[in-house]
């Protein structure tokens, strides 16, 4: 039941964040040199409002979810941490977005946003890339994964290199 639970908020929270990253490139771009006052007025309250109060707060939900499910589910398995190294990349995604969003605000008028083709082309490319592990779950090779990373090494942490 709290695997259930857990997994229709992920899936509801991913659809926000992935749905809303795609928009947001396409938004950004509406912004034109010279443009009216109220029109970028406009769409910089969308962007700013969806960046903040929808689409981060759906990917900080979505990742909440999602990371409980690892442990009751005991997937410690190669295609999950694939998954991961693709999340990883859609949150540097998402990072950019918002570096554009709060530079288009503090720079009225004397920015214009970058082409909104890279981006989505990124998250076109990363999104079925992601689902696609999750969903056919790929016998993937460990030996893919270094050695280092496969089992625990025992060592002390190098608190004495820790300056104070
Ligand atoms: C840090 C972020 C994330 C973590 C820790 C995470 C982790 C997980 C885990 C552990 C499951 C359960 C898998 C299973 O029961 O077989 C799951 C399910 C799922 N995840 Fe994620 N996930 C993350 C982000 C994403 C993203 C960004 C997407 C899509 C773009 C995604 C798509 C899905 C889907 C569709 C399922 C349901 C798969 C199924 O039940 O067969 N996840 N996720």
């Amino acid at each position: 039941m709290t695997v259930t639970l857990l997994k229709a908020l992920h899936i509801a929270a991913l659809l926000l964040w992935t749905a809303g990253l795609l928009s947001l490139p396409l938004m950004l771009a509406r912004h034109e040199e010279g443009e009216h006052q109220f029109r970028y007025a406009r769409i910089r309250k969308f962007t700013h409002y969806s960046y903040t109060r929808l689409i981060t707060p759906a990917a900080v939900i979505a990742i909440a979810a999602g990371v409980p499910l690892i442990f009751l589910r005991e997937l410690f398995v190669p295609w999950l941490f694939a998954k991961l190294a693709l999340v990883a990349l859609l949150v540097t995604v998402h990072a950019y977005v918002g570096h554009i969003v709060l530079k288009m605000g503090e720079e009225a008028g004397e920015r214009q946003p970058p082409p909104a083709w890279p981006m989505v082309a990124a998250l076109c490319l990363l999104i079925p890339a992601i689902l696609l592990l999750v969903l056919l779950k790929p016998p993937l090779d460990t030996q893919l994964v270094p050695e280092l990373l496969q089992q625990p090494l025992g060592r002390q942490l190098p608190l004495d290199e820790v300056p104070n």
